[in-house]
């Protein structure tokens, strides 16, 4: 074999075993609670080198470093300085919602890849400006949706897939918790600007849109409250006061190709659960047992039904361990610096999680209304 050949396989084999070619330059946008999530998976990959971390909070940045050994990164006051000293490849904006979108548009407008935690922002408007920076920037942008790279949830999409469903025609969502509201940021307009619906909705969102390959949304009609979040009977009073978002929402949505999608999610409600996920086709149906959410986990084995020769027949379907995978959050950061090191597309794509963010839009417009809303995402 020539040397040409030889140089090839060599290349190839260091792909596949996946180390970079050379050290990931990374810079982390928001030293608070998930950046740790961020930062564990960074320091675990020997090809990545954390060079800076910016919090707006004084002191924040130099805390976080110091937590994790992080030896070395300069620190910023905010993302814009940051992005203004660094040559990075890549940042992880792990900011909250509200300043997903100015933090996403200044790195990508500055030639960074971006990895946007989750939800992609507040609103679809902000959505379609985080779109336009990424198409003119020509950079990798990835959304935070862990859930993706659970083995069940991949089971999911494979068996809408096979086509054993037949065509869908109706898909019944959500989850949540009896009690567990988070406090924090998570809980005001300032820094949320949305609750439930954009924290763990996202998520119940994204499981089925993912499994039936994104459907445009058309039209919303929506419902949120706030009863346990804004009450010192379940809430503490130092947060009640300031809980300005939905702990709760429901929605009516209708879809592309004549699906309906029955969403509901909660912070906290008077039942464990508020569903199942249930996907309903022309030749048979899928029942997904209600999920933590934000990590894919089912709490019991899918049952896919359908009638075989005139019987009706229920199969279990066999619950799939991902103890040999390196974690969801390890997948999600590394199949996003994949992207970047290697020049691929993004592994969860704007173009498919700005209809997650247009139906959390149309919900929150619908419930504000008290009625029926239109959704229109413009093209890009
Ligand atoms: N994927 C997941 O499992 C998961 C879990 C929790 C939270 N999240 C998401 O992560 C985001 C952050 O959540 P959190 O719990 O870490 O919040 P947090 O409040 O603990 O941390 C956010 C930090 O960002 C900083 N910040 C805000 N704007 C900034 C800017 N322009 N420049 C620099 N720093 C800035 C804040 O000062 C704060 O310290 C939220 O959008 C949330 O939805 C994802």
């Amino acid at each position: 074999m020539s040397d040409a050949v030889l140089g090839q396989f060599e290349q190839m084999t260091v792909k596949s075993e996946g180390t970079y070619p050379r050290k990931a330059r990374v810079g982390i946008i928001g030293a608070g609670w998930i950046a740790e999530s961020h930062v564990e998976s960074y320091l675990r990959m020997p090809d990545v080198e954390i060079v800076a971390v910016a919090d707006l909070i004084d002191g924040k940045a130099k805390a976080f470093c110091e937590r994790f050994g992080i030896k070395g990164a300069n620190l910023y006051n905010s993302h814009k300085e940051l992005l203004a000293s660094e040559k990075l490849d890549a940042v992880s904006v792990c900011t909250y919602n509200r300043t997903h979108a100015e933090c996403a548009i200044d790195a990508l407008k500055a030639g960074v890849n971006v990895l946007l935690e989750k939800p992609m922002c507040v609103t679809l408007e902000e959505g379609i400006e985080i779109m336009r920076a990424e198409k003119e920037s020509g950079k990798v942008l990835s959304i935070g949706f862990q859930p993706r790279f659970d083995k069940n949830m991949q089971k999911v999409k494979e068996i809408v897939d096979s086509g054993m469903l037949g065509e869908i025609y109706y898909i019944q969502t959500g989850g949540g918790r009896r009690r567990g509201i988070p406090n924090s940021t998570f809980i005001e307009q300032k820094t949320a600007g949305i609750g439930a619906i954009g924290d763990i909705g996202c998520y119940a969102l994204d499981l089925v849109l993912n499994a039936i390959g994104y459907p445009k949304p058309l039209t919303a009609s929506g419902y949120t409250s706030a009863f346990f979040g804004t009450n010192t009977d379940y809430s503490k009073p130092e947060n009640a006061c300031r809980f300005n978002v939905d702990d709760f929402a429901a929605a009516f949505v209708r879809l592309d190709g004549g699906i309906i999608l029955d969403f509901r999610i909660a912070w906290a409600m008077h039942i464990d659960s508020p569903c199942d996920t249930i996907i309903l086709g022309k030749k048979g149906g899928l029942r997904i047992p209600a999920t933590e959410c934000w990590n894919g986990t089912m709490s019991a084995p899918m049952t896919f039904y359908t009638d075989m020769a005139g019987s009706f027949t229920e199969t279990k379907i066999p619950l799939i361990p991902n103890s040999e995978g390196k974690g969801l959050f390890y997948q999600k950061i590394r199949s996003f610096l994949d992207a970047v090191m290697y020049g691929g597309k993004a592994p969860i794509p704007t173009s498919q999680a700005i209809y997650n963010q247009a139906i959390i839009d149309g919900i929150v417009r619908s419930a504000k209304l008290g009625r029926e809303v239109e959704i229109n995402v413009p093209e890009v």
